[in-house]
């Protein structure tokens, strides 16, 4: 089994996921992983978070993690993304991997024997909707009840990832990003087909009832050629204490970090008393090691 996509789990399994995490968390036993089980960490791209916390949850599994950067590999000099999968598919348990290209993972998966796990590509952040929505869950246990605004780029790959988790936990999205600008017609199309998501261009109707806003930077990795048509594009769409003003005094902050001060969201809502960001950071550990743990036992079940 693999999770390559946020589609790729069902709602019960994203809980039985969370369930993981709640035991880990509490310190009960859990079954842990094959000893001495090695994770490929294959990265195309930087990463501060997702990197480390896989590395330190194999380690605290009792496993290794070997990282791994694509322009040390074959693949570099021309190898296919098909034969690299086969390669570390035959010497490690699991692979992560960070990519430009969502397809170059699906051929990961589609040529490994091991589990494969999107670790961030252009389309997707499976792993980062898991951990967010787990914190979402840790400030409002029933997910039915929530609604989560999502500001600025609505066709970022975490704005794809977490409308798919969102609705499938029940929860309802807004998207609230400049007019003309759309959010990804095929994660849009299907989150839909689970639950409610909405777009809005403004935070005036967007922010309303919305118990979490979250953002994300307006120039992801692999569009810094387009940066300053992308910082104009989305101006209106920094996330200020007064746009919080359209919101409850209740609403929480998320970001997936890592975040640009004065671009997507300013120093003060960063690191203020509505933010929880860290917490998500906090989360990302506990999730990728429940995740870990999750996939083997369905690995060993033949699943
Ligand atoms: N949120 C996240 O994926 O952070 P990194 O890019 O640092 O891994
Ligand atoms: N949308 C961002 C997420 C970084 C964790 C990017 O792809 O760069």
């Amino acid at each position: 089994m693999n999770f390559v996509s946020s589609d790729d789990f069902s709602r019960s399994q994203i809980n039985e996921v969370f369930a993981i995490a709640d035991r880990l968390s509490h310190g009960r036993g859990e079954s842990f992983i094959k000893e001495h089980a090695v994770m490929a960490l294959l990265f195309e791209k930087p990463s501060t978070r997702t990197r480390v916390s896989f590395e330190v949850a194999m380690t605290q599994l009792g496993g290794n993690a070997v990282y791994i950067e694509k322009q040390h590999l074959q693949m570099s000099r021309g190898e296919t993304v098909e034969d690299t999968a086969k390669a570390l598919s035959t010497y490690c348990d699991f692979i992560a991997a960070r990519l430009y290209s969502h397809s170059d993972i699906v051929k990961i998966a589609e040529n490994s024997v091991v589990p494969v796990i999107n670790a961030l590509t252009d389309l997707e952040h499976p792993t980062q909707a898991l951990a967010d929505m787990y914190t979402v869950r840790a400030h409002k246990s029933d997910l039915r009840n929530v609604r989560i605004a999502f500001v600025g780029d609505i066709a970022a790959n975490t704005a794809n990832s977490l409308m798919l988790t969102a609705t499938k936990l029940g929860s309802s999205v807004s998207l609230i990003g400049p007019r003309g600008y759309s959010p990804n017609s095929i994660y849009f199309n299907k989150a839909r087909e689970y639950g409610t998501v909405d777009v809005y261009d403004s935070f005036d109707d967007g922010l309303e009832g919305a118990d979490f806003v979250y953002t994300d930077t307006f120039v992801s990795m692999g569009q810094e050629a387009d940066a300053e048509r992308r910082r104009a594009l989305f101006k209106d769409y920094i996330l200020t204490d007064e746009a919080l003003d359209h919101a409850t005094p209740d609403t929480l902050v998320m970001h997936c970090l890592p975040a640009h001060r004065g671009e997507e969201i300013t120093a003060d809502v960063l690191d203020g008393p509505k933010s929880i960001v860290w917490e998500q950071a906090r989360n990302k550990l506990l999730i990728e090691k429940s995740l870990i743990i999750y996939l083997s036992e369905q690995t060993d079940t033949g699943t």
